[in-house]
Order: structure tokens, then C-alpha cells, then sequence
């Protein structure tokens, strides 16, 4: 397609656009009175208005029902977890018994870990990216620590080489290779939240299987954003946050993936608590522990209801839409974004570097060589809601639920003025 850089352009593109009519149904900040141009879905998704029936739905059983609610209410809480699991199953590409909801995302891959990191005096080391993000460096750095090794020598980080702003698939298959039979775990984000990057995740697990390792992976910046199979690449775990692309509020719980080959082991180690334990038996309060035959086993206490219903309305909105059209849109969008950049870019003395390789989600990182802070602070006063990143990135995550062609055109003009009047 060929794209302009005109009002009339993007406006033909929204009118074409099979998903634009879902726009209507998120929430808006407002900036200048009108609704901002939103770039930072990949950080905190916007509220779909539907969120709000199913939150009053809890609080109004809640109030009428008390403890009864839990068998009684309109989605009884006793089991409410299990209405998001083929939703769940679907937008990561797994079968339903893979899929829980519990906690939140650090949370949930340290009780991973002590799942799936159990190393040995010869098997002990793990594969990361460099400069993961910070939670997961720390999860990690504590996890050998806990195990009694130094994290400098059970932490290996694959980097990128000098000069690129991205990975090789094969620098990092290489350092499975090399690590060889002393890798116990490769534990990566599946889409770098600094620069946009899709690892190549059916890959990288092949080899960390091949290598003998468990691989597990971070999708807090892949969920909802990039098409996921886990199942069919045979990872062994995963975990997600659902608040950014997941559109589920700030905090909100986190999902997990556990293969179907690691389901219903009795020997498997893992922190066990009562909603683990079989439906049936929970309430006998037996002292001994019969575990769910599905990722549900490594839920421990009773899920939050409260945090579960905004993700219960998101993933109803992603089975109406589906993952194919809004990668489709995505796709789109993300190219038009991509142009109208270079567009600009040639109307400025600035130059505009984006270091998102063109294996890509939703996200272009851009490098504005030649600006500071300034611009950033112009943009969002102007109601252009991104991110920034030391030196001088920004992050723009145009998310196809809810922004538009418009948007990035409007983008453009705001971020030529706010060049031009430096
Ligand atoms: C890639 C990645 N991993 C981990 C986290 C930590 O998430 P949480 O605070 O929900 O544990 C985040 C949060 O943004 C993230 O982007």
C-alpha cells in the first residue's frame, strides 16, 4: 500500500479499518479537551467501558450476597478464575488446562522458577538477554543466590553485538549451544520492552529443549500484541502481566502458562496452597494436598475477584475480535506510524532512528538524535501520551483495539510543530 501523509489519507484508512468501531468502546484521557493520542498501550492499556459492569456486577454481589456470593453470585467466585481460561488459552496459543490466573507477573515467575530452576552441582546455569528488564534481572540474580550460586557465574546474558540495536536469533541459539549441557533454564521477554523486538521464541525454545534446558518465557510486552503458540513450540512456562496490552487495569493479575507435559506430575516440586488443591477436596480441608490436574495447580490462595473481572471483560472483548485481526491492523498502523516518521523526518533538521528491527509487535522505540527532554514534555502537553526512555527514546505503541490512522497522522503534525518551535 501507499501511504500519504495527509488528513484525508488516514481518514479513509480509519473509514476502511474493520476495527475502528472498537475505539468507541475504550476510555479516553482528555488533554485541550479532546481525547489523547494514545502511544502507551504497551505500559497501561486503556479502560474498555464494558470494564465497569463487570467490576459493579462483584461489588453488587458482594453487597447483596456476602459470603454466599462465592457459590451463589451471579459468576460464583469459587470457580470465577476458570471463565478466563479459554479466552486466555486462545490469545496465547495454548489449550485451556495450560493457563492460569493468580497473582502477578514477578510473583508468579519466581513460583516458576521454583518449579522449573532446579539446578544442579554440573546443570545450573540460565540464558537471559542483556539488560532484561530490571524485575526479571533481579528475580533471576536472586534465585541463583537462593540456590547458593553467584549470580555472575549462573547468569549468562546473551548480548547484542557492537553497533545493533537488536538480537541475533543466531547469537543467541549459538550461546544455548555453548552453554550446552550446563544450561538449566533459558528465561527471556519474549518482546524486548526497550527496543520492540519479537524474539523468535519458537526457535530459541527449540534449542534450549534441544540443549536439555527448561525454557520459560516473560510475556509481559508480547501478550496481546504478538501472535503466540506455546503450546505447539513446547515451552515449558510462561507469564504475563494483563495490564498493558491486556487492557486490565493497573496492577492487575497475571496469567501463566505451564505445558500439558508437566501437568498432573505428582513429583513435580512447586509451592503449593488450597486453591491448587483439587475443587472437589478443597473444602474436606485434608492435610494432604491433591493438586488440580492444570496450570491451576500453582494458583495458592483464592484469586482476587475483584482484579479478576476487569481481565474476564478484556478477554471477552479479545475472543470477539481475535488475534489474526487486530495483528492485522497492527501491522498496519504500525507501518503507517513508521512512514509518517520518516516523513517528518525529512521536513526537520532532527534525524529519527527507530531501533524496533522489522521483527516487530506493536512498538516502534525511536531515537530522536539532536532532541531532549523538551520535546517529550511539548508532546505530552500537546496530548500525546508516549514514553521516554534515557538518552533520548521514545516508545510509541499504537494499540489497533483503540488508536487510529488519524492518530499518527495528527502525531506527525504535533511532532514536526514541536521541532520546528524548539
Ligand atoms: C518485561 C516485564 N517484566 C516484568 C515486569 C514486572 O511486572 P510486575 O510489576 O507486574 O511484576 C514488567 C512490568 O512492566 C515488564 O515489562
Amino acid at each position: 500500500m501507499t501511504f500519504q501523509n495527509t488528513l484525508e489519507f488516514a481518514q479513509q484508512l480509519d473509514a476502511a479499518d474493520q476495527l475502528s468501531k472498537y475505539r468507541q468502546g475504550f476510555h479516553f484521557p482528555q488533554v485541550n479537551g479532546r481525547d489523547v493520542i494514545y502511544f502507551t498501550g504497551n505500559s497501561l492499556g486503556l479502560q474498555p467501558k464494558r470494564t465497569q459492569a463487570y467490576v459493579d456486577e462483584v461489588m453488587k454481589d458482594w453487597r447483596e450476597l456476602a459470603v454466599e456470593g462465592h457459590f451463589y453470585a451471579e459468576k460464583p467466585w469459587w470457580d470465577y478464575h476458570e471463565r478466563l481460561a479459554k479466552g486466555l488459552a486462545k490469545v496465547v496459543g495454548a489449550r485451556p488446562k495450560e493457563v492460569s490466573v493468580m497473582n502477578t507477573l514477578t510473583v508468579n515467575l519466581h513460583l516458576l522458577m521454583a518449579s522449573f530452576y532446579r539446578p544442579t552441582a554440573k546443570r545450573f546455569k540460565i540464558i537471559c538477554e542483556e539488560k532484561a528488564f530490571p524485575s526479571d534481572q533481579y528475580m533471576l540474580q536472586s534465585q541463583a543466590r537462593f540456590h547458593g550460586w553467584d549470580p555472575k557465574e549462573a547468569i549468562i546474558e546473551v548480548k547484542k553485538r557492537d553497533g545493533e540495536h537488536a538480537w541475533r536469533t543466531e547469537d543467541i541459539v549459538a550461546k544455548i549451544n555453548e552453554v550446552g549441557d550446563e544450561l538449566a533454564l533459558v528465561l527471556m521477554g519474549g518482546v524486548n520492552y526497550y527496543n520492540g523486538q519479537v524474539l523468535d521464541m519458537q526457535a530459541i525454545t527449540a534449542a534450549g529443549k534441544a540443549a536439555g534446558a527448561f525454557v520459560g518465557w516473560d510475556l509481559a510486552h508480547a501478550v496481546g500484541n504478538v501472535k503466540l503458540q506455546l503450546h505447539d513450540w513446547g515451552a515449558d512456562f510462561a507469564a504475563w502481566c494483563s495490564y498493558k496490552y491486556m487492557n486490565s487495569g493497573p496492577g492487575n493479575a497475571s496469567g501463566i502458562f505451564v505445558h500439558e507435559r508437566h501437568l498432573d506430575k505428582e513429583d513435580i516440586p512447586r509451592f503449593e496452597g488450597w486453591w491448587g488443591n483439587k475443587k472437589e477436596t478443597r473444602f474436606l480441608m485434608k492435610p494432604e494436598f491433591d493438586p488440580i490436574a492444570s496450570a491451576d495447580a500453582w494458583q495458592l490462595s483464592n484469586p482476587p475477584i475483584l482484579s479478576l473481572a476487569p481481565y474476564l471483560a478484556s478477554l471477552e472483548l479479545f475472543d470477539e475480535v481475535g488475534m489474526d485481526a487486530l495483528i492485522e491492523k497492527q501491522r498496519i498502523i504500525v507501518a503507517y506510524l513508521e512512514f509518517i516518521l520518516h516523513e517528518i523526518d525529512k521536513q526537520v533538521d532532527s534525524t529519527f532512528e527507530i531501533i524496533t528491527p522489522a521483527e516487530r509487535g506493536c512498538q516502534l522505540s525511536v531515537f530522536l538524535h539532536g532532541e531532549g527532554r523538551a520535546l517529550f514534555d511539548y508532546l505530552m502537553k500537546q496530548g500525546v501520551i508516549t514514553d521516554w526512555r534515557e538518552p533520548n527514546v521514545i516508545r510509541l505503541a499504537p494499540a489497533p483495539f483503540y488508536c487510529s490512522y488519524e492518530d499518527m497522522y495528527r502525531f506527525g503534525q504535533i511532532l514536526k510543530q514541536g521541532i520546528l518551535n524548539k
